[in-house]
């Protein structure tokens, strides 16, 4: 029996993991799952994002399903008992530092994307974002007087920016080896140009990819890569990057493929133990209206199955009742166009179980 802790949050969260939910009892896998609250649902409940009993769940699991956290209604209170914490928190605690963020342009979706068809048909591209270092946690940071810069005695805010060696050489080993099972190459982003973290970054990848002389390497700066990714999204196969640019690159990516609501992600520590969720938020703005896609989670327990729990064929399997729904020509709202059937969040989950 392989333990599953499921984590709605907020938003569209809890719709989109009931669908998730649904597909994976269907697969009667012996699995035991469990719910807790996380984000900003947690702080109404107990006054904290990511109280006690809800991380020691996630750390007693083999993975963890979450949908999304935030609303634009904590964005005042302090930073610490924001509902984002709560993500932050688990990807620190469990030393999530491999985040997958796969950016596939299915068939037919081709014409939802917002870059001509010719450019995405095909597509498909793998992130790799760091995602326990960098900006996001380099100490020290915080607000304080300055004593230098432009503006001496001004009130000014900092965060430190770092990589150890040790934080790019294991991301890199993983950009590597899944290159060797897809196309061979990695495309390794960095500013290399202005920031000391990044030429050093440079430097431990371009060590790292001697041990892989099968994988053909290149670097690129992170704003070049913006602009490749919508000039000619197809020349990258996989993409390794730090934590913000990362966050970036992935969330620019996503459209690519014609909606950020069909995209899975994985998120492993060094035990394959692995949160995965969808890579888009918690969108409380259509929140409760039954309309929120639910395959970018239904996709990211797929991926849950095959990379924590040992499940390769339940995992496909999945996969393939997705596209049989995208083929059957059911569309949520995101990716809805001329000539598909509108449904809602509750009959793709539905029209997914039936395709199983
Ligand atoms: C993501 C999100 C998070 C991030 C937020 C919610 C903290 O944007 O997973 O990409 O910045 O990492
Ligand atoms: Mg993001």
């Amino acid at each position: 029996m392989k333990k599953i802790a499921i984590l709605p949050g907020d938003g569209i969260g809890p719709e989109i993991i009931d669908e998730a939910v649904k597909v994976l009892k269907a697969m009667k896998l012996p699995l035991e799952m469990s719910s807790a609250p996380v984000g900003g649902a947690a702080y109404e409940a107990s006054g904290h994002p990511l109280p006690e009993a809800t991380l020691k769940l996630a750390q007693e699991s083999d993975a963890i399903l979450f949908g999304a956290v935030g609303d634009w209604k904590y964005d005042t209170l302090d930073r610490p008992l924001r509902p984002e914490q709560a993500i932050l928190g688990l990807r620190k605690a469990l030393g999530l530092f491999a985040n997958f963020r796969p950016a596939i342009c299915y068939e037919q979706l081709t014409h939802a994307s917002s870059l001509k068809p010719e450019l995405v048909a095909g597509l498909d591209i793998l992130i790799i974002r760091e995602l326990t270092g960098d900006i996001y946690f380099g100490q020290p940071r915080g607000r304080r007087t300055a004593t230098d810069g432009h503006f001496p005695g001004a009130e000014e805010a900092y965060d430190t920016m770092r990589y150890s060696k040790p934080e790019i050489e294991r991301i890199a080993h993983v950009a590597f080896q899944a290159a060797q099972k897809r196309n061979k190459r990695v495309t390794s982003v960095d500013k290399a140009n202005v920031l000391e973290t990044f030429q050093f970054w440079k430097d431990v990848v371009t060590e790292v990819g001697l041990q892989y002389p099968d994988v053909a390497l290149d670097h690129m700066y992170v704003d070049n890569a913006a602009m490749q990714l919508v000039k000619e999204p197809k020349r990258f196969d996989v993409v390794v990057t730090g934590n913000m640019f990362g966050d970036i690159l992935s969330d620019e990516a996503s459209m690519l493929t014609g909606s950020i609501g069909m995209l899975p992600s994985a998120s492993l520590n060094s035990q394959n133990q692995g949160l995965y969720e969808p890579s888009h938020g918690s969108a409380p703005d259509i929140a409760g209206k039954g309309i929120a896609n639910p395959l970018a989670t239904i996709l990211s327990a797929a991926m849950m199955l095959r990379f924590s729990l040992g499940q390769e064929s339940a995992a496909a399997q999945i996969e393939a009742a997705v596209q049989k729904v995208l083929a059957q020509g059911l569309r949520t709202a995101d990716i809805h166009s001329a000539g598909t059937t509108k449904v809602s969040t509750v009959e793709m989950g539905d029209a997914v179980v039936a395709a199983l």
